[in-house]
């Protein structure tokens, strides 16, 4: 999929990952739309963008508010149109510091719930439908290795990313023609890191950034990230900046050397 005036949704794109692919995916031409629940920080991440040059909205919203999902829809449609890409990037640990699971409130886990699976759910409800009438169309569920590890302290959290990455897959069992795939970030260097684990060393940690690029580069290639995916975006390799090589350089030092054919041939231009 080319990103170019394609309309995305990123939920929990006014920090870290969301704001980075956000940046990442108005650079490569898409009308972007981010969700937050603080104002100001979204403001500021939306005017980052068209500083740029790019095309970027915010709406305020709270992704676990059930009343919050059809406003985040329509405003969103009324914005730029029909979502191409649905991001669900934002999330919660729940309270901080991380309880074991016997320690764990009933209310707490509930929300960490709305927030990491339910409002995905409502939200995909949502816009999925015109997704698949249209026969096109790209989800994201952001997951993370808790989802798959049993990390202690990290159990509410860790099921609510293990419940997202199912329902991902059962979105791509059933939604013909919409690619649907979910993606384990990795450990990043932003706010949500910090509060799990304040005292990390942050030059070990990914840059939002890097791992936008690498999740970009999955929306737009259906062959390496298909329907029905989990990927690791560490595992993701991106294509390499090209380089001339080195025929074709000692070529062009032969050919300005010279102005032979076997300059011109070393280099790649002679002709038959
Ligand atoms: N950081 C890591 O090392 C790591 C590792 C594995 C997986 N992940 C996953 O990667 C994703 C991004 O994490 P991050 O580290 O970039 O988080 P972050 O820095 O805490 O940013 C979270 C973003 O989500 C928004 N948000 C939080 N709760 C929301 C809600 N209820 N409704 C709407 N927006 C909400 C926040 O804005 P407001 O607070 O203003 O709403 C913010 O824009 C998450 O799904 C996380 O689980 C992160």
């Amino acid at each position: 999929m080319h990103i170019a005036d394609k309309n995305v949704l990123i939920t929990g794109g006014s920090r870290g990952l969301g704001q980075a692919l956000g940046q990442e995916l108005a650079r490569a031409g898409g009308r972007v739309v981010l969700v937050g629940r603080e104002a100001q920080a979204l403001d500021r991440a939306v005017a980052e963008i068209r500083a740029a040059g790019g095309r970027a909205h915010g709406i305020v919203a709270d992704i676990g508010d059930k009343q919050a999902i059809y406003r985040i829809a329509g405003q969103a449609a009324a914005l730029v149109g029909a979502i191409d890409v649905l991001v669900h990037n934002a999330s919660t640990l729940g309270p901080t510091p991380m309880p074991l699971l016997l320690d764990t409130e009933c209310e707490d886990l509930e929300r960490i719930f709305q927030v990491n699976v339910i409002g995905p759910f409502r939200l995909g409800k949502a816009l999925a439908g015109a997704m698949a009438l249209r026969g096109a169309g790209v989800i994201v569920h952001i997951s993370s290795d808790a989802g798959v590890e049993a990390y202690p302290r990290w159990g509410g959290y860790g099921a609510s990313k293990a419940a997202l990455d199912h329902m991902s897959r059962t979105w791509a069992a059933e939604l013909a023609g919409v690619r649907v795939f979910s993606v384990d970030p990795g450990e990043m260097d932003t706010a949500m890191h910090a509060a799990a684990i304040p005292d990390a060393d942050r030059s070990a940690l990914a840059d939002p950034r890097d791992v936008a690029r690498r999740i970009a580069a999955m929306i737009a290639d259906p062959v390496r990230a298909p329907s029905g995916a989990r990927l690791a975006a560490s595992a993701w390799a991106l294509a390499p900046v090209p380089e001339p090589s080195i025929d074709h350089a000692i070529g062009q030092v032969a050919s300005q050397a010279t102005g032979s054919d076997a300059g011109r041939a070393a280099a790649g231009e002679a002709r038959p």
